[in-house]
């Protein structure tokens, strides 16, 4: 039977090409993800994370091998590697995006050591998507994802496909289609069952196959359906109902390998009248595209802060869809979308360029990759299957959408473009709106998967003005497209800022687009997101404003942006009651909750003229449910320390963020604080970042990372003038079942 080993432990790194004769002491031990190198969060040079390093594991196998074949299964190692074991050379991979896997069992010492040695290559060839002209967004380096051990007999499951049928009839059935790969020196008869199960692990029906003969070398691929299932829940936005499907082979009495697929009911389809329909609901889509990416620690982000993002962008940013824009994303990510309910549209790597035939090979390789990977997801709606805003090859994209269909006939595809004639060879013609509106469809359906971006970015502690500005042209765009019959939904540029190269950006390798920092922290755009939620679940209130005279030109405050989901507001200076106000249904009819604008031409807000604190009450069904008050003297009066989580797994790679502020008397973020931060730690963990460092913005994050001991750990943040903050975080083992994933 099959046992599965996360293999992120006890690896040695060393920064250089080194041979298997090179003492262990050149190098340092890492545990995985693992970055190349760890860098500022802003002002350097993307060289610095471009050579080629040495990673190296010796290890005795953790179980008797009994016959099995061990494979090796990298979900990504950024961007292509040669693996070697005991000095023989197994292959290479090329592509940094999507998971490989290496046998080792021909050159494998079953009893005793083996050695290890990836060497990893991360520059940018130009030989490997996205790379070969320029490209706005950094890949940096590193084994970046998981890696696991898997010991499975010489014929065994290779993949399992859930395709659940008939779900808006009162009688849905499953399909399972299952690939066998017989390793053995005989073919083998097999039969293959499979189990449904619900999310507390009881099974609700089975099915299984006729026997079958796995043959030899060759994949065998087979499929079998579940029928008569009892009542089950359909996976929805607010109730993502998951269910699992285990496959078991076995060969007469000999039972030979299990495989477990997590999956959901659900109809996704964009139809022709324009519309995007979940279980055959019109839902219109909202959301942000996403880059993998991270402060201080390129794309090595461990599970937490993966599943952290999705969170982020479901529950702060109210979003019901993301793009993974421009690649496929770490698998922690996807199972938290389908875990949360949040729609993905996934895409293969690239950025505009499209390369020879070699490379063309690979974005090809990356289709199936990322479908076989991939397609059991519920939270995926859409397969991207254009290189990002590249120009037209028919050959390319026909063979790219032939394959798509064929491996997975349940989802649609789409292409990202950023030219309107542009040829039409997906299901869904995804575009790049970049015309600060949303233009008439050519074709239907269409799904704007980019807006706004480069055409306005904007910082944490730029002028005020800009920062409404900023929010206001997402409302603006998402209240067309919302009134648009013939537009499925819009996924603006973009949930946070990100790390690019010289060629774009603002000249610190950040390219400030996110409705977010770099750090996920918001920025008023990130306030109109989170008020197109609903109040039920969460009531937003946030004046687009830090209220002071000066800051917009000419000075005082012409128009009160709020961004809210509540039916109305009071607003206040001082004592004063300016009056009620409704959301602005004029400027935005179609958004589920306007903006509101409130004018200000009363005299109050007059250069000069004195001014007192703000406040603002939100009401729903005539209740206050909410308020802000803003302090018009504009004092810091406390720092503050948050971190995501009480708790961490004392892995020696579980992360948590650390968010420091500097606040008014009323809790306001001070947006241009730049005062510098001390952070002390002391117990097993250890911080990622700079530190002291300067707030950028009023505010800044740093990481927290466990050791592999567990204990209590106290942060203290310091900064001039205002009362040291200090919190604490838990690390503690890993239950034990989860270290050996079966
Ligand atoms: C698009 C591109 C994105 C990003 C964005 C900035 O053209 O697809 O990757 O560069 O522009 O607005």
């Amino acid at each position: 039977m099959r046992t599965t080993y996360l293999f992120n432990d006890r690896w040695l790194f060393a920064p250089e090409r080194l041979g298997s004769d090179t003492p262990d002491a050149r190098f340092e031990a890492v545990i995985l993800p693992h970055t190349n190198k760890l860098l500022p969060y802003h002002y350097f040079d993307n060289a610095e994370y471009q050579f080629i390093s040495t990673y190296r594991k010796r290890f005795t196998l953790p179980e008797p091998r009994a016959g099995r074949r061990v494979f090796i299964d990298f979900d990504g190692a950024m961007i292509a590697c040669e693996v070697w074991l005991n000095g023989v050379r197994l292959g290479e991979h090329e592509g940094g995006f999507t998971p490989f896997s290496f046998d080792l069992t021909p050159h494998l010492n079953d009893t005793g050591e083996n050695l290890l040695t990836v060497y990893l290559d991360s520059t940018e060839r130009k030989d490997i998507p996205p790379y070969g002209y320029v490209v706005d967004y950094l890949t940096f380096g590193g084994v970046y994802r998981d890696v696991h051990l898997r010991l499975v007999e010489p014929c065994h499951i290779t993949n399992v496909f859930v395709r659940p049928q008939n779900i808006l009839t009162g009688s849905p059935t499953v399909a399972v289609d299952v690939t066998l790969h017989n390793a053995g020196d005989r073919p083998v008869p097999a039969a293959v069952s499979a189990a449904l199960m619900d999310a507390n692990g009881t099974v609700l029906a089975t099915g299984s196959t006729a026997l079958v003969t796995a043959a030899l070398g060759a994949a065998t691929h087979l499929s079998l359906e579940i029928h008569d299932l009892p009542d089950v829940t359909r996976w929805s936005l607010d109730d993502p109902a998951l269910y699992t499907v285990e496959v078991s082979l076995a060969s007469g009495d000999t039972a030979l390998d299990r495989q477990a697929a997590r999956f959901g009911f659900r109809e996704a389809e964009f139809r022709k009248d324009g519309g995007f329909y979940l279980n055959g609901e019109r839902t219109k889509l909202i959301g942000l595209n996403r880059h993998q990416t991270y402060p201080y620690i390129g794309a090595a982000a461990p599970a937490r802060l993966q599943r952290k993002d999705a969170e982020i962008i479901k529950h702060e940013l109210s979003c019901n869809v993301v793009r993974t824009s421009h690649y496929p994303q770490s698998p922690h990510f996807l199972d938290r979308c389908d875990e949360i309910g949040l729609l993905v549209v996934e895409e293969i790597p690239g950025w505009q360029h499209i390369g020879d035939s070699d490379w063309q090979g690979i974005s090809l390789r990356d289709v199936r990759a990322m479908i076989e990977r991939d397609r059991n997801h519920p939270s995926i709606i859409l397969w991207g299957v254009r290189i990002n805003e590249s120009r037209d090859n028919e050959a390319l994209y026909t063979a790219t959408n032939a394959l798509a269909h064929k491996l997975d006939p349940t989802r649609q595809t789409g292409g990202t473009r950023n030219f309107i004639d542009s040829q039409f060879l997906e299901d869904v013609f995804t575009y790049n709106d970049f015309s600060n509106s949303v233009i008439e469809p050519i074709h239907t359906p269409h799904l704007v998967t980019e807006f706004n971006g480069h055409m306005y970015p904007t910082k944490t502690w730029d002028q005020e003005e800009r920062r409404e500005e900023h929010a206001l042209r997402h409302a603006r765009v998402q209240d067309k497209q919302m009134g648009m019959e013939r537009v499925a939904g819009a996924i603006g540029w973009c949930a946070f800022d990100y790390n690019t190269h010289q060629e774009f950006g603002s000249g610190d390798h950040i390219c400030y687009h996110g409705v977010m920092d770099i750090f996920r922290l918001p920025k008023y755009a990130a306030y109109f997101y989170a008020s197109q939620g609903d109040p039920a679940r969460r009531v937003v209130l946030q004046a687009a404003t830090g209220w002071s005279m000066g800051d917009r030109d000419t000075g005082g405050i012409k128009t009160l942006v709020v961004l809210s989901n509540c039916d109305e507001i009071d607003v206040f200076i001082g004592d004063e009651c300016l009056g009620r106000f409704q959301p602005d249904r004029a400027c935005f009819p179609h958004l589920p909750h306007a903006p509101f604008q409130v004018s200000m031409g009363n005299g109050h807000l007059t250069w000069g003229r004195a001014l007192s604190d703000l406040r603002v009450v939100g009401y729903l069904d005539g209740s206050p449910v909410a308020e802000q008050l803003i302090a018009a003297d504009g004092l810091p009066a406390a720092l503050t320390l948050n971190s995501d989580d009480p708790g961490l797994i004392a892995d020696g790679a579980d992360m948590t963020r650390l968010v420091l502020r500097l606040v008014d008397r009323c809790g306001n973020t001070l947006p241009y604080a730049n005062a510098v931060v001390w952070v002390e730690v002391e117990g097993p963990a250890d911080l990622i970042g700079d530190n002291p460092s300067a707030l950028v913005g009023g505010q800044i994050a740093l990481y927290l990372r466990a050791r592999q001991k567990p204990g209590h750990v106290q942060i203290r943040a310091t900064t001039p003038r205002l009362a040291p903050v200090t919190t604490t975080v838990t690390c503690t083992e890993r239950p034990s079942q989860e270290r050996l994933r079966a």
